[in-house]
Parts: C-alpha cells; structure tokens; sequence
C-alpha cells in the first residue's frame, strides 16, 4: 500500500509517537492540572513538554501561549470568532480552506465585513493584492501558509510586514505547512499562528492549536468555551490568564503526548532535512505526472514554491473514478474532489468537480513515488483504451 493522503491526517506516525501515547495509557492515565498526586502531576509535566516543544519549533519565548484545541478548525474559530465584532473588516485569500471560510461567512453574516483577495490560477497570492484591500477598519488578514489543493506557499512574512505597518492582527492558518517548512512566528510578523495537529506535526486525530503572540490583547480575544480549568476554582468567572483562559474542560492529553514525542522527533531530524526530503520527491512526482501527456497537473510546478502535495486529473474520466481506481487496482491512497476548498478550486479552475490530490510526508520514499507515477501512467493508458 502506498499512503499519500498525508494532507488531510500524517499516516504512518514515527514509533515515538506510539511509544508516547501507550506509555501515558499504561502508566500515566490521570487528568493534568485537576488533583495533586503524583499521576496527575506527570500527566501535567507531559503536557508542558509537549507545549514547550511546540513553543520551540515556532520559535515562541513562552509556552504557556500555546493553546491547545482539537484539531486546526477549533483554533482558527476561536481566533476568528474571538477577535472580530461586528463592522470589522477582514481580509482573506482565495485560496482558503472552509474552515476559514465557513466561520468567515458565519461572521460576514452577523455583521463582519469580508474582503478576498485574488491569487493566481496557479494558487499564489501576490502581497499588494492584500495591502489594496485594507482600510480603516480592517482587524485581521487571515491566510493560510500553504494551500491543502496546490501545495502553493504565500508570502506569510511579506503580508506580516504589510499587517504591522498598518497596526493590522495577522492569523496564519499553517495546517499544511507546520512541521515541514520552517515557520518563526517572530520573523514572519504572526500575531495568532494555528497548527493542525495531525498532519506533519505527526500527532495523531484530536489535536491541534493555537498560538497567541505578544501583541494579541487577550481582553480583546473572547474564549470559545468557558468551564473547569483545574485553577482558580474559587472563582465562577474564567481565569484570565493563559492558557487556562482558553482551555476549558479536559485536555486530550492522551493525543498531546502523542503530538509532543512527533514535534521532538521532528526537531531531532531537522525541519530542514525533511523539507528536503519532500521537495526531492514532490519534484519526482510532478515531474513524472507531467510527462503522462493525458494528466493535467495544477499548481506552479516547483517544489521550492509548494508543499508536498500535488494535485492532478487526467483527461476523460471523473476525479472520484481515479481516486476509486488508484485504491482498487493499485492500493494508492489519495483524495479526490473539493478537499473542503471550493474557493481554492475556483481560483484554479477546478470547480465543481475538483481533482485528485497526492500529498507526500517525510515517511514517503523514492520507491513509492516512481511506484505511483509508473500506476498512473499505467491508469492513463488503460482509460485511452476504454479499460
Ligand atoms: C489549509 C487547511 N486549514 C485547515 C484545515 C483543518 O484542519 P483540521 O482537520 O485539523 O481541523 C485543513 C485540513 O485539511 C487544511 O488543509
């Protein structure tokens, strides 16, 4: 089986993430932060190494601004929802997930004012396209750091600096980039960055988060939830002060031991060495899908502009029967359709019926890129002859 379905969930997870999760099942177990014995403590103690590792690969001084939160969608509604009022403004890319779209038009409904700002066919996004839609009341530009359907990279640091200047929050949604390409939170001007747990962070279903830098005012961010934090318990108002302040309930500790042994082994490799890991076999696999003269491979064709992940369709047959196909007839993991982006696959020309996307992670080798190229050009071949 070759796995290449890594942009929606990491699979498979380095052995250390395993060996993190069975060992707090076994013999850790307790809620962190709640009681005062020794199991609770160590469970408390994995969770604070699990924010400090966090803290360490974005480059952020204090780990206690890590929120924790069960997947990046949580983490970018509680920044969204939090921050913007009505009458705000707001910018965004067209190269967005619906999980900055979907709580964008919730907002643009109540009040909030949405702008878009056009990328290219090819899903990049030039930073004047951004700084032509700020006006006097725009609070926040939301973009995500690398599209889930082209790969593509936005200029983050670029669109950071046009933020600042113009005193404007930026929010950086880095579900596809966190933990295969470098991301500093100061250099590249983020006020609030959101992480997806599951995906090259190498944790596993259930986490993700938010980061809240220095110059986020959290009077001026609203919790999403409110509820037990194992402190304060005196008072029935939410604790002020982070992260309690927007972790209410239970943490899903199991997952974030989880989570912190995959951000170690990701710093023990090098976030540089996995990068150039990826980008070798994501120029392999556009290569090789290009020269099949019956595909059509989107995106800009250049794995130092993209991430790992590739989307294709080849002419004459539906993305869903590729998909259903590569699965039946080659145990080839892929998605197909939309990928939750419908803005993404307008931007490129794709919609409605999207297209089918391989996404590669550090686990990947050469072997199994040549693999899937030699499957779909085999694919290719057989539709040309009605097969
Ligand atoms: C760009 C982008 N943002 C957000 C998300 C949502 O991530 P999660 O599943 O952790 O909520 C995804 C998931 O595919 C994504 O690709």
């Amino acid at each position: 089986m070759i796995y290449l379905d890594n942009a929606a969930t990491s699979f498979q997870k380095p052995k250390e993430v395993e060996t993190a999760m069975v060992k707090f099942l076994r013999e850790v177990g307790a809620n962190p932060g709640r009681s005062g014995h020794r199991l609770s403590i160590e469970a408390a103690r994995i969770l604070y190494a699990a924010r400090e590792s966090t803290a360490e690969l974005f480059n952020v001084k204090d780990p206690l601004r890590i929120v924790f939160c069960l997947n990046a969608t949580e983490a970018i509604n509680l920044a969204l929802c939090g921050i913007l009022r009505p009458n705000d403004h707001v910018i965004t890319s067209s190269m967005e997930h619906n999980s900055v779209m979907r709580p964008l038009r919730r907002l643009e409904q109540q009040g909030v004012e949405l702008s878009i700002a056009q990328c290219s066919p090819e899903g990049f996004l030039d930073p004047e396209n951004i700084k032509k839609l700020i006006k006097k009341n725009t609070a926040l530009i939301v973009m995500n750091h690398a599209s889930n359907v082209t790969g593509s990279i936005l200029p983050v640091s670029q669109v950071g600096k046009i933020a600042r200047e113009h005193n404007i929050l930026f929010l950086v949604d880095s579900a596809q980039t966190g933990g295969c390409y470098p991301i500093d939170i100061n250099r590249d001007f983020i006020d609030l960055l959101v992480f997806s747990g599951h995906k090259n962070l190498f944790g596993p279903q259930g986490t993700g988060g938010l980061i809240i830098g220095d110059r986020v005012d959290t009077k001026k961010l609203s919790p999403l939830k409110t509820g037990g934090t194992g402190s304060r318990s005196e008072h029935e108002v939410q604790p002020d002060f982070l992260p309690d302040i927007y972790e209410s309930g239970t943490l899903n500790t199991i997952g974030l031991a989880g989570l912190g042994a995959g951000i170690r082994f990701i710093l023990e490799q090098g976030i540089n060495t996995i990068r150039a890991h990826e980008m070798k076999l994501t120029h392999s696999l556009i290569n090789g899908l290009k020269d099949i003269p019956e595909t059509i491979v989107y995106g800009g064709h250049d794995p130092e502009k993209q991430t790992g992940a590739v989307s294709f369709n080849i002419n004459g047959i539906s993305p869903s029967e590729i998909s259903t196909r590569l699965d039946e007839e080659y145990e080839i993991m892929c998605r197909v359709g939309l990928h939750c982006s419908p803005a993404a696959h307008k931007t490129i020309g794709t919609f409605p019926d999207g297209a089918v996307r391989l996404s590669i992670s550090y686990f990947n080798t050469p072997e199994e890129i040549s693999l899937t190229i030699k499957s779909i050009s085999e694919l290719a071949d057989k539709i040309k002859n009605n097969l």
